[in-house]
């Protein structure tokens, strides 16, 4: 556990506010007092740097702790730590504490909302700095390509840049007004974890300017980000941290970028390549220090001008954010009011309700007595992604309870029959007297091939072993530790029953003597490079009221991980795949289903199928019940086409935070008015996602993919790609369903005709046709008519999220720049405006249109790529942080915080910034 008190050596933050000076410089809103606060930090960084040795500055370069910039103690610079920041902020200082755990990246996406983005920084900052922290390892935001890419949960972009472009900056300007750099990572092109170390992504310049690089170049241009993290694969043939074109043209030299590049843990594979590109602080120092370069400053091959930017920049950030500013530390408090409120506002939002047929959904209180609840994920913590951005929670409304507590005249029960639970299990087996009792023999082998007699015996009630914590007769080695459990179980519902067990380890699970699950050696999948634990299922037809014979073998393997959402133990489960006979009679039933720490996080990509045969289990539920809803969770597109025309309601939830359970009950039960759409295309099947033959097969052994092509990116991502072949996914990009419904009229464009970067204006009213006030998200998509290039058939260039009461009309404007028109030209590199017309279309999705209109650009048009910005100017007005300053000392005091004003429950909808 690293000593918190470290950086409570108060004696190096006042000498730290007397070399900056600082007077009042904290709460400076104009740009002139903006511009004297960075001139005061240049200077003081300027006065450091002059007086550090050659030494001390390559050791500066080279990060500690996982997270952290050294200390310079004697010139006064305390040590600055870092926390990660996916799902909420990562305890690691405390051994993974647990802390708020947010909506995901998908879920932030799906509201559409910069207003939810700006708010979930503010609470993502004030949490940091309770932690003692000073940066923060987010927000994530690469784009989203394929439904099996491992992190797409932390990732805010979905599969569009502009949408990327508009809710990073806004989380980064949250995050930063609390006096906490923002890290956005990870710089470039981070969408897949299938052999992220050695992976090499060809991409054409175009697809890296339009399609990868927007989110970082708006958080660039449009939040001065304090930090971006460059990512593990390649990049056109080099690491993305020893990549020149990357770092030091396109990041540094074209946007101007003034914070600091920090590697991915251990990213850095070559240190001079990666000193020259501009990688600034190698985090953990490997390869950015003496030992390594200082020959290459010998030999004249490496600059001490190089090495000073760095030192200057890593300090220049740390003068400016004032770290003398934060609270004691004594404040620590990972469940504030208002991060709690936050997290539930944005699962309000950024839950999408995707399919409601014949009006089942909202239920109603009135009708709705009896409710059968189905699946693990709703009965404990709201799910999560698996690795770095994983967070546990203290606190938390399941699904269930979120029912429970929304409808308490009904009977809201779980079905424990059709549960995986590893503790509620009915194992049954003989003690040594051959009497029957509740359990499973369990036999420790001090071998791993369950050889000879057992070094111990005893009776287990369930199969539910955790090496990290519980106390066992075994020596617990990796290399020698094999465990057999056999027992009977006695299904009460005749079908396919399904088996799962997790295990960091090699299994074999016997049912009479028939082999139902075997996963080979064990050995963890991604050659140890953070391994998850991941399930494995099988299933066979057994009958209710019969004793079967169970016998599960275990051979421990090393390299598993306990953290991050990992397991190092064994847990078993099984349940039935068959609805049991009475379920017609419920009024409703809510099934879980989906991904989670389990099967889905970072090092791996995993299947587009659902796991532990869900399919099945929705399809004989649908059978047996026609109100049926299906809330799906994960970062990504799952399987829905097998079951989804069975069902009337389907939702997806994403990982909707600690909150979620109540947001969820929320929208079931019509209290809130769905109002997320799609930020992803969800395909019928995995061979109709339009970049399949690209990327058909994912691996996550680090053999056989190595390299990916981007060729087609800019017309077959997402619903681009659907665009272009003329076909339909099951659910499009921007497709969202509401409680009300919305009518699109009278769309004008002004000024007509393109004028330099005039903003244009597209007007339309916007009314509430239906009979609930609700959220609209309008889409605004451009397209050229005649291009000379390859374009999209249209992209998303703008979009609003408006509140409307019932028969309420409202006039909307959304505007365009010129960069909303523009394309990459890889001759002259810059951005161009052909002349031509183009087509605006707006609408609830990329596949519902509602109205048309026309712009005329007559003069072909070049816009540098820097002073041209992915943002027009109302976008961009969205995400500035109008809200005031944080003052001096009060980083932690929420009084002044006008979200915490507010109160925990109320919710009104109206989500307008
Ligand atoms: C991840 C980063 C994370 C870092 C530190 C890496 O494996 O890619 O996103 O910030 O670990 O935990």
């Amino acid at each position: 556990m690293r000593n918190r008190k470290t950086f409570g050596a108060h004696s190096a933050l006042a000498l730290l506010s007397l070399a900056i000076c600082h007077a009042n410089a904290a709460d400076t809103t104009t740009q002139e007092q903006l511009a004297a606060k960075e001139l005061r930090a240049d200077k003081a960084a300027e006065k450091t740097l002059a007086k550090m040795t050659q030494e001390e500055k390559l050791a500066y370069i080279g990060g500690i702790g996982g997270w952290d910039v050294k200390p310079l103690s004697q010139y006064g610079v305390p040590q600055i730590h870092g926390a990660d920041g996916g799902a909420g902020i990562r305890y690691t200082s405390e051994g993974n504490d647990p802390g708020v755990v947010y909506p995901s990246g998908p879920n932030l996406a799906a509201t559409f909302n910069p207003r939810r983005a700006i708010d979930f920084g503010r609470a993502l900052g004030y949490d940091t700095a309770s932690g003692g922290y000073q940066f923060v390892t987010g927000p994530g935001m690469n784009l989203y390509r394929m439904p099996w890419s491992g992190r797409a949960f932390e990732y805010l972009s979905g599969e569009d840049p502009f949408l990327g472009a508009s809710l990073g900056p806004a989380v980064i300007n949250g995050i930063q007004q609390r006096r906490v750099w923002a890290e956005a990572k990870h710089y470039a092109g981070n969408d897949q974890e299938t052999n992220r170390f050695i992976l090499n992504q060809v991409m054409p310049e175009r697809v890296l300017r339009e399609m990868t690089l927007p989110p970082f170049e708006s958080a660039t241009k449009n939040s001065t980000v304090a930090m971006m993290m460059c990512s593990f694969q390649k990049v056109n043939g080099e690491y993305a941290c020893e990549n020149k074109h990357l770092i030091a043209d396109i990041l540094k030299k074209e946007w101007g970028f003034k914070g600091l590049v920090q590697s991915d843990y251990n990213a850095v594979v070559h240190g001079l390549p990666a000193a020259q590109a501009g990688t600034d602080l190698d985090m953990m120092g490997g390869q950015m220090n003496s030992s390594v370069l200082k020959p290459y400053l010998d030999s004249g091959e490496l600059d001490m001008a190089t090495i000073d930017d760095k030192v200057r920049r890593i300090l220049k950030n740390i003068y400016l954010y004032q770290f003398d500013k934060f609270a004691p530390l004594t404040t620590h408090n990972m469940n504030s009011a208002t991060s709690n409120k936050v997290a539930l506002n944005i699962a309000r939002e950024g839950i999408v309700l995707l399919k409601n047929q014949g009006d089942v959904l909202p239920l109603d209180k009135n009708k709705v007595k009896r409710i059968a609840v189905v699946g693990d994920l709703a009965k404990y913590a709201p799910p999560t992604g698996f690795g770095s951005a994983h967070v546990d929670a203290t606190r938390y409304i399941s699904e269930l309870s979120g029912l429970r507590q929304i409808a308490p005249g009904a009977q809201v029960e779980f079905l424990d029959t059709l549960s995986l639970d590893p503790t509620a299990m009915h194992w049954t087996t003989t003690d040594s007297k051959g009497n029957s009792v509740a359990g499973m023999k369990t036999e420790y082998f001090n071998n791993a091939t369950w050889s000879g007699d057992p070094s111990a015996t005893q009776i287990d009630t369930y199969v539910n072993l955790d090496w990290s914590s519980d106390k066992v007769p075994s020596n617990g080695d990796t290399a020698n530790t094999s465990i057999r459990w056999s027992g009977q179980v006695t299904p009460t519902i005749s079908g396919d029953q399904v088996f799962k067990v997790r295990a960091d380890g090699a299994v074999r699970l016997w049912v009479n003597g028939e082999k139902v699950i075997d996963n080979g050696d064990g050995e963890n999948i991604t050659n140890k490079s953070i391994p998850p634990t991941i399930p494995v299922s099988g299933k066979i037809k057994l009958e209710a009221g019969k004793a079967y014979d169970v016998k599960l073998e275990y051979s421990r393997r090393d390299g598993y991980l306990s953290t991050m959402g990992g397991l190092v133990g064994v847990q078993m489960s099984t349940a039935s795949l068959t609805a049991p006979s009475d379920l017609s009679q419920y009024d409703a039933v809510v099934v879980a289903v989906g991904n989670s720490a389990e099967y889905e996080g970072e090092g791996f990509d995993h299947s587009f199928d659902l796991p532990e045969y869900q399919n099945e289990l929705i399809q004989n539920i649908a059978k047996a019940n026609p109100n049926t809803v299906v809330t799906m969770h994960g970062g990504t597109a799952l399987k829905m086409s097998d079951w989804i025309d069975q069902v009337p309601a389907a939702l997806h939830a994403f990982y909707p935070g600690q909150n979620g359970g109540q947001a969820l009950a929320e929208i079931l039960f019509g209290k809130v008015n769905p109002s997320g759409k799609l930020p992803i295309s969800i395909e019928r099947n995995i061979e109709d996602n339009p970049l399949y033959k690209d990327f058909p097969n994912f691996d996550n052994t680090r053999t056989k993919v190595k390299e990916i092509s981007y060729a087609n990116d800019l017309t077959m991502l997402g619903y681009r790609g659907y665009d272009k072949t003329n076909t339909k996914p099951l659910f499009a990009f921007g497709h969202g369903l509401s409680y009300t419904q919305f009518t699109y009229n009278n769309i004008s464009v002004t000024p007509g005709v393109a004028v330099g970067n005039t903003p244009i204006k597209v007007s339309f009213d916007l009314t509430n046709s239906g009979k609930r006030a609700g959220s609209e998200v309008a889409e605004l998509y451009v397209g050229q008519q005649n291009p000379k290039v390859e374009r999209a058939v249209k992209e998303l260039k703008g979009y609003k999220k408006v509140f409307l009461q019932p028969g309420e009309t409202r006039h909307v404007t959304i505007e365009l720049n010129d960069r909303s028109l523009a394309y990459f030209d890889e001759a002259s590199k810059q951005w161009v405006i052909d002349a031509d017309t183009f087509n605006i279309s707006l609408g609830a999705a990329s596949d519902d249109i509602r109205l048309n209109a026309k712009l005329v650009n007559p003069f072909r048009q070049e816009l540098s790529t820097t002073t041209s910005n992915p943002l027009p100017r109302s976008a961009l007005n969205s995400v500035k942080v109008t809200l005031p300053a944080v003052k001096t000392g009060g980083v932690l005091d929420q009084a002044k915080d006008t979200d915490a004003a507010n109160g925990n429950t109320d919710y009104d909808g109206n989500t307008e910034y």
